[in-house]
Protein backbone atom coordinates (compact mmCIF):
# COMPACT_ATOMS: atom_id res chain seq x y z
CA UNK A 1 0.00 0.00 0.00
CA UNK A 2 1.38 3.74 -0.92
CA UNK A 3 2.37 6.36 2.08
CA UNK A 4 0.43 8.77 2.58
CA UNK A 5 2.04 12.26 1.50
CA UNK A 6 1.58 14.95 4.46
CA UNK A 7 1.38 18.14 2.98
CA UNK A 8 4.41 20.49 3.36
CA UNK A 9 2.66 22.78 5.74
CA UNK A 10 2.54 20.21 8.12
CA UNK A 11 5.56 19.14 8.36
CA UNK A 12 7.34 21.52 10.39
CA UNK A 13 7.50 20.36 13.77
CA UNK A 14 4.60 21.63 16.38
CA UNK A 15 6.02 22.41 19.63
CA UNK A 16 4.65 23.66 22.66
CA UNK A 17 7.64 25.56 23.42
CA UNK A 18 6.52 30.03 23.88
CA UNK A 19 8.72 31.73 21.65
CA UNK A 20 9.99 34.20 24.21
CA UNK A 21 13.20 36.50 24.30
CA UNK A 22 11.95 38.46 21.13
CA UNK A 23 12.89 41.59 20.02
CA UNK A 24 11.96 43.49 16.78
CA UNK A 25 11.97 47.12 15.29
CA UNK A 26 9.41 49.71 16.69
CA UNK A 27 6.57 49.51 15.10
CA UNK A 28 6.30 53.40 15.44
CA UNK A 29 8.40 55.94 16.80
CA UNK A 30 7.57 58.82 19.57
CA UNK A 31 7.23 61.90 18.62
CA UNK A 32 5.50 60.89 15.21
CA UNK A 33 1.55 60.21 14.51
CA UNK A 34 0.11 58.24 11.81
CA UNK A 35 0.01 59.87 8.48
CA UNK A 36 -3.45 59.80 7.42
CA UNK A 37 -6.34 59.02 9.56
CA UNK A 38 -10.22 59.38 8.56
CA UNK A 39 -10.37 62.22 11.69
CA UNK A 40 -10.28 65.39 9.66
CA UNK A 41 -7.41 66.91 11.84
CA UNK A 42 -4.33 67.51 9.84
CA UNK A 43 -1.42 66.15 10.48
CA UNK A 44 0.69 69.27 11.94
CA UNK A 45 -2.35 69.78 13.98
CA UNK A 46 -2.47 66.05 15.93
CA UNK A 47 1.47 66.42 15.67
CA UNK A 48 1.09 69.56 18.31
CA UNK A 49 -1.65 67.79 20.12
CA UNK A 50 -0.18 64.84 21.01
CA UNK A 51 2.81 66.45 21.95
CA UNK A 52 1.29 68.54 24.49
CA UNK A 53 -1.06 65.18 25.68
CA UNK A 54 2.04 63.89 26.18
CA UNK A 55 3.01 66.48 28.61
CA UNK A 56 0.25 66.67 30.33
CA UNK A 57 -0.10 62.93 30.40
CA UNK A 58 3.43 62.89 32.42
CA UNK A 59 2.46 65.62 34.90
CA UNK A 60 -0.67 63.84 35.01
CA UNK A 61 1.11 60.34 36.24
CA UNK A 62 3.38 61.99 38.33
CA UNK A 63 0.70 63.42 40.01
CA UNK A 64 -0.69 60.13 40.46
CA UNK A 65 2.30 58.65 41.95
CA UNK A 66 2.94 61.44 44.40
CA UNK A 67 -0.69 60.58 45.67
CA UNK A 68 0.08 57.10 46.90
CA UNK A 69 2.99 58.40 47.97
CA UNK A 70 1.52 60.39 50.04
CA UNK A 71 -1.19 57.67 51.05
CA UNK A 72 0.95 55.26 52.10
CA UNK A 73 3.61 57.75 53.88
CA UNK A 74 0.89 59.80 55.70
CA UNK A 75 1.59 60.88 59.35
CA UNK A 76 -0.13 62.39 62.21
CA UNK A 77 -3.70 62.97 64.15
CA UNK A 78 -5.45 63.21 60.56
CA UNK A 79 -3.98 60.14 59.46
CA UNK A 80 -7.04 58.04 58.35
CA UNK A 81 -9.31 60.98 56.74
CA UNK A 82 -6.23 61.72 54.79
CA UNK A 83 -5.22 57.94 54.07
CA UNK A 84 -8.37 57.69 52.65
CA UNK A 85 -8.91 60.71 50.97
CA UNK A 86 -5.07 60.37 49.49
CA UNK A 87 -6.05 57.30 47.70
CA UNK A 88 -9.42 58.67 45.87
CA UNK A 89 -7.84 60.90 44.89
CA UNK A 90 -5.06 58.75 43.23
CA UNK A 91 -7.86 56.68 41.80
CA UNK A 92 -9.24 59.30 39.79
CA UNK A 93 -5.95 60.37 38.39
CA UNK A 94 -5.71 56.40 37.21
CA UNK A 95 -8.73 57.13 35.21
CA UNK A 96 -7.57 60.48 33.63
CA UNK A 97 -4.40 59.18 33.01
CA UNK A 98 -6.06 56.82 30.71
CA UNK A 99 -8.19 59.09 29.32
CA UNK A 100 -5.25 61.18 28.12
CA UNK A 101 -2.78 58.36 27.03
CA UNK A 102 -5.86 56.93 24.89
CA UNK A 103 -6.60 60.33 23.15
CA UNK A 104 -2.72 60.49 22.28
CA UNK A 105 -3.34 57.15 20.65
CA UNK A 106 -6.56 57.98 18.78
CA UNK A 107 -5.04 60.57 17.41
CA UNK A 108 -2.43 58.60 16.10
CA UNK A 109 0.07 59.14 18.24
CA UNK A 110 2.65 57.36 20.69
CA UNK A 111 1.89 57.92 24.02
CA UNK A 112 4.33 57.98 26.94
CA UNK A 113 3.96 55.41 29.49
CA UNK A 114 7.58 54.15 31.18
CA UNK A 115 8.29 55.80 34.49
CA UNK A 116 12.04 56.79 33.26
CA UNK A 117 10.11 58.61 30.47
CA UNK A 118 7.76 60.19 32.59
CA UNK A 119 10.53 61.10 34.77
CA UNK A 120 12.38 62.90 32.27
CA UNK A 121 9.61 64.46 30.95
CA UNK A 122 7.43 65.87 34.02
CA UNK A 123 7.69 69.70 35.14
CA UNK A 124 6.26 68.58 38.82
CA UNK A 125 9.43 68.49 41.33
CA UNK A 126 10.95 65.38 42.35
CA UNK A 127 10.02 64.97 46.08
CA UNK A 128 12.65 63.44 48.21
CA UNK A 129 12.33 59.52 48.84
CA UNK A 130 11.71 59.75 52.63
CA UNK A 131 8.58 60.75 54.61
CA UNK A 132 6.96 63.59 54.86
CA UNK A 133 5.03 66.27 57.51
CA UNK A 134 1.00 66.68 56.15
CA UNK A 135 1.39 70.68 55.16
CA UNK A 136 4.36 69.58 53.13
CA UNK A 137 2.96 66.25 51.50
CA UNK A 138 -0.70 68.86 50.86
CA UNK A 139 1.40 71.67 49.15
CA UNK A 140 3.24 69.60 46.69
CA UNK A 141 0.42 68.03 45.89
CA UNK A 142 -1.26 71.71 44.82
CA UNK A 143 1.52 72.84 43.25
CA UNK A 144 1.55 69.81 41.19
CA UNK A 145 -2.51 70.43 40.44
CA UNK A 146 -1.51 74.47 39.75
CA UNK A 147 0.76 73.18 37.17
CA UNK A 148 -1.41 70.38 35.47
CA UNK A 149 -4.56 73.10 35.77
CA UNK A 150 -2.10 76.01 33.87
CA UNK A 151 -1.49 73.62 31.11
CA UNK A 152 -5.28 72.48 30.95
CA UNK A 153 -6.34 76.33 30.50
CA UNK A 154 -3.34 76.56 27.75
CA UNK A 155 -3.65 73.70 25.89
CA UNK A 156 -7.96 73.96 26.10
CA UNK A 157 -7.69 76.82 24.27
CA UNK A 158 -4.65 75.84 21.67
CA UNK A 159 -7.00 73.02 20.78
CA UNK A 160 -10.06 75.19 19.79
CA UNK A 161 -7.78 77.02 18.13
CA UNK A 162 -6.69 74.65 15.60
CA UNK A 163 -10.00 73.09 15.43
CA UNK A 164 -9.15 69.80 18.01
CA UNK A 165 -12.69 69.84 19.59
CA UNK A 166 -12.26 66.51 21.05
CA UNK A 167 -9.00 67.35 22.90
CA UNK A 168 -10.53 70.65 23.91
CA UNK A 169 -13.69 69.12 25.48
CA UNK A 170 -11.39 66.26 26.98
CA UNK A 171 -9.15 68.67 28.96
CA UNK A 172 -11.51 70.46 30.43
CA UNK A 173 -14.60 68.19 31.24
CA UNK A 174 -12.25 65.12 32.52
CA UNK A 175 -8.54 66.51 33.35
CA UNK A 176 -9.39 70.29 34.31
CA UNK A 177 -12.85 69.90 36.44
CA UNK A 178 -11.09 66.98 38.57
CA UNK A 179 -8.44 68.90 38.82
CA UNK A 180 -10.16 71.84 40.15
CA UNK A 181 -11.86 69.72 42.84
CA UNK A 182 -9.28 67.74 44.06
CA UNK A 183 -7.06 71.08 44.95
CA UNK A 184 -10.66 72.23 46.62
CA UNK A 185 -10.64 69.32 49.27
CA UNK A 186 -6.74 69.49 49.66
CA UNK A 187 -6.52 73.23 50.05
CA UNK A 188 -9.60 73.36 52.61
CA UNK A 189 -7.11 70.74 55.05
CA UNK A 190 -4.64 73.93 55.20
CA UNK A 191 -6.73 76.58 56.62
CA UNK A 192 -5.82 77.17 59.87
CA UNK A 193 -9.18 76.51 61.62
CA UNK A 194 -9.13 75.74 65.29
CA UNK A 195 -9.94 71.70 66.00
CA UNK A 196 -11.03 71.88 70.03
CA UNK A 197 -11.51 75.33 71.46
CA UNK A 198 -12.92 78.36 69.02
CA UNK A 199 -10.76 81.59 68.96
CA UNK A 200 -11.30 84.65 71.79
CA UNK A 201 -14.14 86.97 69.84
CA UNK A 202 -11.81 90.15 69.35
CA UNK A 203 -11.86 92.47 71.79
CA UNK A 204 -13.77 95.97 71.47
CA UNK A 205 -11.73 98.95 72.32
CA UNK A 206 -12.68 101.01 75.43
CA UNK A 207 -13.67 104.91 74.87
FE1 LIG B 1 -3.69 51.42 50.14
Amino acid sequence: MAKKEIPAARQTAISAQPRIHQRAAELQAYGTVSHALPLELEEPVRLEMTEQLNLLLADTMTLRDLYKKSHWQVAGPTFYQLHLLFDKHYDEQVEIVDVIAERIQLLGGVSLAMAADVAETTRIERPPRGREEVPVQLSRLLDAHQIIIAHCRQLSRRASEIGDDGTNDMVVSDVLRANELQVWFLSEHLVDAPLVHAREPLQRKAG
